[in-house]
């Protein structure tokens, strides 16, 4: 039993023995990555966003295969759900647990333009009476043993009226019971721009518990986690209960490694040797050839292997290398050159 600094993570009727979790990810968090993230240290792992219709509509094939096929070893899998109607959410939360996700985790937080114009992601902030609707028919619509927990920004922009927006839906999603909340502390009209603000996933953590004497909802914090010890920082002055970390462990696993060493108060592991990222990077595509075929494989890994360059003293040349690569054949043979 490891002596953590930090309690494990509870989420309804589910415990991780960290708080750590690896953050939905669209175009990454695949399989391969999850499980990565898992052997690293994350005690959870989140696919990308699925939008409502998609799951819907897909019934069997590659897609249902590439995105919704959960093997033990992935359990208990989140699944994280996009739309805008709540009958479409309903069914296709319903559909993602007969498939055997064991959380699911609505986005309420996307940026992206196409998203918003239609209502879905991150526009939900700046109509918290749909989205209290949506939680509220799928929190009713799953077992108790699922847990349904939300995505947020801290608020859809800065305007007065969308930060009462934002704490009346924080208010209204613990009314209809959902099980957790993470908050991402940057506006969604800010996107990726500035830095996440922290102290309002403080005061929401704040609220939740002591305002709303909800101690036991958790609260998770995600935005701009790239080192153990900003985490540990982070995490002793907002007081949340856990972290999702995104962009961090894209092409870095090692940054999960580190983090629970932190978390459990050990010595930080300094960053992987070349043999180390060599071994892993190896693996991952074993993984990705396994799940997609060889003759997706390089194309599913390219975006991995310009991540997993900037930790090698000659990225650009190993970049250059990854997006040039058009076999897996190849890929090794760039493995075996460089590293
Ligand atoms: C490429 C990319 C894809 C993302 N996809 C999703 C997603 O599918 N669902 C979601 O809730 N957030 C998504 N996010 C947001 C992250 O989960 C996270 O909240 C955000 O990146 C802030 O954390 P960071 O600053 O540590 O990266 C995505 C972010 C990036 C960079």
């Amino acid at each position: 039993m490891v002596n953590s600094l930090f309690p494990p993570l509870k989420v309804g009727g589910l415990v991780f023995d960290a708080p750590l979790i690896q953050a939905p990810l669209s175009g990454y968090s695949d399989a391969p990555m999850r499980r990565l993230a898992r052997r690293f240290g994350a005690s959870f792992a989140l696919c990308e966003v699925f939008l409502d219709q998609f799951v819907l509509s897909v019934v069997r094939g590659s897609k249902s295969r590439f995105y919704l096929n959960v093997k033990d070893s992935d359990k208990p899998a989140g699944a994280q759900l996009m739309g805008s109607d709540s009958n479409e959410f309903v069914s296709a939360a319903l559909k993602l647990v007969e498939l055997g996700f064991g959380l699911i985790d609505l986005n309420f937080a996307c940026p992206v333009k196409k998203v918003v114009g239609k209502n879905r992601g991150g526009y939900l902030l700046s109509d918290p009476i749909r989205a209290m609707e949506i939680a509220r028919r799928v929190r009713d619509a799953l077992p108790a043993s699922v847990p349904v927990t939300v995505k947020l920004r801290r608020s859809f922009d800065d305007s007065e009226k969308s930060r009462k927006a934002f704490w009346s839906l924080l208010d209204g999603l613990l009314d209809v019971g959902v099980d957790g909340i993470a908050v991402h502390g940057r506006t969604v009209v800010q996107r990726y721009q500035g830095i996440a603000n922290w102290s309002i996933i403080r005061d929401v953590k704040e609220h939740v518990a002591v305002k709303r004497n909800r101690p036991e909802i958790p609260v998770l914090g995600c935005g701009d986690l790239f080192s153990a010890e900003t985490v540990i920082t982070r995490m002793r002055e907002s007081g949340v209960d856990g972290v999702a970390l995104a962009r961090g462990v894209i092409g870095n696993p090692w940054l999960f490694q580190q983090t629970r060493a932190a978390m459990e108060g050990r010595s930080i592991p300094g960053p992987p040797t070349l043999a180390e990222q060599k071994k892993v990077i190896a693996e991952h595509f074993c993984d990705v050839i396994e799940l997609y075929g060889e003759r997706r494989a390089t194309t599913v890994m390219r975006k991995f292997g310009v991540a997993y360059s900037k930790l090698h003293p000659d990225s650009e040349r190993v970049r250059m290398a990854f997006v040039a690569c058009k076999t897996p054949q190849r890929w090794f043979e760039i493995l075996d050159e460089f590293y």
